[in-house]
């Protein structure tokens, strides 16, 4: 019996992530917000988008800072200056990390007819450990409420996941604006 992986390396993409890319606009510029180790960053920079990778660990921007294609900027996302332009980005990806006084800010940096992918902890996720502060989880339904009206919804999923680990996600794909996303193949090979 051959014992595989029972799960993705680390580095790997959110399947989300990955699964709504093709929506991105070829070789449109991609900010990946919060980014950490720069999972999204590299993927989508060897898809051939520019990457602006932002966080404020400059530990994990300086490995960042050699990928082809990936500029970073390090910068406090919940307080000081605002270091960016308001409708800049074909996508922004936001994962595992959430700050809703600056949740609006960020999706104003999307352009219009870019879209947002989001994938993050919810309410729930304390049975399984950390993020347990409500401040860090979201509410039932909280990505469709917060991009209502500005977006078009793409796709939401919330619930209780188990791999890589026990966690209580939500996750969303949408488009700014009024634009019709072309959805991606489904698992079951069907359009
Ligand atoms: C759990 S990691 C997620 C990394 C990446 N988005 C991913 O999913 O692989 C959360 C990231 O948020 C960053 N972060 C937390 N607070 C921040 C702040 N105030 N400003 C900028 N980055 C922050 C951390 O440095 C960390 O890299």
């Amino acid at each position: 019996m051959t014992a595989g992986p029972s799960h993705p390396p680390l580095a790997a993409p959110s399947p989300w992530v990955a699964r709504f890319a093709d929506l991105v606009a070829n070789g449109g510029t991609v900010l990946d917000y919060a980014c950490g180790s720069g999972r999204h960053a590299r993927w989508f920079a060897a898809r051939g988008h520019p990457v602006v990778a932002v966080d404020r660990d400059a530990t994990a921007l300086a490995a960042l800072g050699a990928v082809a294609g990936v500029s970073t900027v390090q910068a406090d996302l919940e307080d000081g200056p605002w270091p960016f332009d308001q409708g800049r980005y074909a996508a922004v990806v936001m994962t595992n990390y959430l700050f809703r006084p600056r949740f609006e800010r960020m999706c104003d940096l999307v352009a219009d007819g870019g879209v947002l992918l989001a994938e993050t902890f919810m309410v729930g996720n304390e049975r399984f450990g950390k993020p347990s502060n409500p401040a860090f989880l979201l509410k039932p339904g909280e990505l469709i409420e917060r991009t209502a009206g500005e977006f078009s919804l793409v796709a939401f999923e919330q619930g209780k996941v188990a791999s890589p680990k026990p966690a209580v996600l939500q996750r969303i794909c949408a488009i700014r604006g009024s634009a019709m996303g072309t959805l991606p193949q489904s698992p079951g090979g069907e359009t």
